[in-house]
C-alpha cells in the first residue's frame, strides 16, 4: 500500500521487533534502517526486503559524539515523521531528542514504570510479579522515561525462567509496536509536548488486542 508516513528505524542487534515491523507495516514505509553495530543481525533482515540500511559504529570516529552526531545526521536525512528504536543500545544526545521531539517512540520490555533498563525479565521473577509485558513510549531525555504510548501484559508463571518470560514478552512487543506504529501513522496517536491523546477509535481497538493505552493508573 502506498504510504507517505516514513519512519527510520535504528537497531542494534537481532531486529526481531523491526522484522515485525517490516511484515505489519500497513499505513508507514520504512526509509531506513540505521545500526551502530556492523554485525547486527536486523540489517540482513531489512536489506532482503530492499530497505536501505546505514551502519555508523563508533569505531569510524574520533568520539562518540561524532559518531553520535552521524547518526542524527543520518536520520535527518532520511526524512522521518517518525524515528523508531527496536533494541537500540545507545543513549540519543540531547540534541537529537530536542530535534525530533515528539516523534521519537521505544519499545521497552517491561511494563513502565517498572524495572527501567536491563534485566528486565529476572527483575521481574526477582521481584515476585505475577504481571510482567512490555511498553511502547515516547523517548524524552530520561531512561526509559517518556509518556507512555501502550502496554501489553503477560502473565508471569510459577516456573517460568527469565528466558521463558522473555519470550512470552517479547512475543507480545511484536504484536504492539507495529499496531502503535500504525496509529501513529493514521493520526489516531497524538503528541504535544511530551503529552498524548488518542482517538477513541483507538481506544476501542486496543480493548480487542488485549493492550492498554497511556499510563496505567497509579
Ligand atoms: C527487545 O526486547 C526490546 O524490548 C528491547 O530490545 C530488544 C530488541 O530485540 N528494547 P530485537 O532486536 O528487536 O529482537
Amino acid at each position: 500500500m502506498a504510504t507517505d508516513f516514513r519512519i527510520v528505524v535504528l537497531i542494534s542487534g537481532r531486529g526481531t521487533n523491526l522484522k515485525s515491523l517490516i511484515e505489519a507495516a500497513q499505513h508507514y514505509k520504512i526509509a531506513q534502517v540505521i545500526s551502530n553495530k556492523s554485525a547486527a543481525p536486523g540489517l540482513a533482515i531489512a536489506a532482503a526486503r530492499g530497505i536501505p540500511t546505514s551502519v555508523i559504529t563508533r569505531d569510524e570516529y574520533r568520539s562518540l559524539d561524532e559518531q553520535k552526531e552521524a547518526i542524527l545526521q543520518a536520520v535527518r536525512s532520511a526524512r522521518p515523521d517518525l524515528v523508531v528504536l527496536a533494541g537500540f543500545m545507545q543513549i540519543l544526545p540531547p540534541t537529537f531528542v530536542d530535534i525530533f521531539q515528539d516523534r521519537i517512540v521505544n519499545i521497552h520490555p517491561s511494563l513502565l514504570p517498572k524495572f527501567v533498563g536491563l534485566d528486565t525479565h529476572a527483575r521481574a521473577l526477582a521481584a515476585g510479579e505475577r504481571v510482567h509485558g512490555c511498553t511502547a513510549h515516547l523517548v524524552d531525555s530520561g531512561l526509559d522515561s517518556g509518556a507512555i504510548i501502550a502496554q501489553a501484559a503477560v502473565r508471569v508463571d510459577a516456573n517460568d525462567t527469565a528466558e521463558s518470560l522473555g519470550a512470552k514478552v517479547l512475543e507480545r512487543e511484536h504484536d504492539l509496536y507495529p499496531w502503535v506504529i500504525n496509529a501513529f501513522a493514521q493520526g489516531q496517536i497524538l503528541t504535544n509536548r511530551g503529552n498524548l491523546s488518542f482517538s477513541e477509535g483507538l481506544i476501542t481497538e486496543a480493548q480487542m488486542f488485549g493492550f492498554s493505552v497511556g499510563s496505567p493508573p497509579r
